[in-house]
């Protein structure tokens, strides 16, 4: 099975322009692979593509001034929504309810939720009781992405050992393809795969042209 490789460009790059230029340096370099392009909403008519996501999604269309449907996602050719990263969660105050509401939201309309789990620095010592609650009610259809917070943007990747068995835990509750994310980068991430990640889920690297260049090119 091919790895799978997202891309989130979170709140980045600054202009249009900026985001054409990221986009046209690696575009022919995935035509081949498995890899998923998550750009901020405005950016998304410009990638011109099968394999591309949003970041976030509102579960219902109508009077609800600044979101974005799922219905509106689909319609800019969306297939996949990043579904309660971190940075939701804790930034916007996004809790399991809301996220479930978006994750069937999204089945229902065919687009493939990719669920970020993953545990808060002082949940270190409980955290499989942690990932077990933000994976409750979730089908096979989602995607599972572990990224433990402590990791994210952190230069603190989790350590291989202990990614194996968090691996094992996830694939004991679900049949999900697993991804991991959290710092993943040029030099470290050939071993998240070798470990039997289906993929994994890039953010600060996914915006350094080159260093993603090398990690499609690896995969
Ligand atoms: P990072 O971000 O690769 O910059 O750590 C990953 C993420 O937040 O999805």
């Amino acid at each position: 099975m091919k790895k799978i490789i997202v891309a989130n460009w979170k709140c980045n790059p600054s202009s249009l322009s900026k985001a054409r230029r990221l986009f046209s340096s690696f575009k022919d370099e995935i035509k081949s692979k498995e890899v998923i392009i998550c750009p901020p909403f405005p950016y998304l008519p410009l990638l011109e593509i099968e394999k591309k996501g949003a970041q976030n999604c509102f579960y219902q269309e109508g009077a609800y001034t600044g979101e974005v449907s799922i219905k509106i996602l689909k319609d800019l050719g969306c297939k996949y929504i990043i579904i309660g990263h971190s940075e939701r969660r804790n930034y916007f105050k996004e809790d399991d309810d809301i996220i479930m509401k978006k994750i069937k939201y999204a089945i229902k309309n065919n687009i493939t939720p990719i669920l970020c789990i993953g545990e808060k620095e002082e949940e270190i010592k409980r955290r499989k009781a942690v990932l077990k609650r933000q994976m409750k009610g979730i089908s096979s259809k989602v995607i599972i992405a572990y990224e433990p917070v402590w990791a994210i943007g952190s230069s603190n990747p989790c350590d291989y050992k202990e990614a194996k068995d968090i691996l094992s835990f996830i694939s004991g509750i679900t049949e999900s393809k697993i991804l991991y994310g959290g710092s993943v980068n040029y030099s470290n991430y050939k071993g998240y795969l070798e470990l039997g990640f289906d993929g994994l889920l890039l953010g600060g690297a996914s915006l350094k042209k080159e260093e993603f260049i090398k990690i499609i090119r690896g995969i």
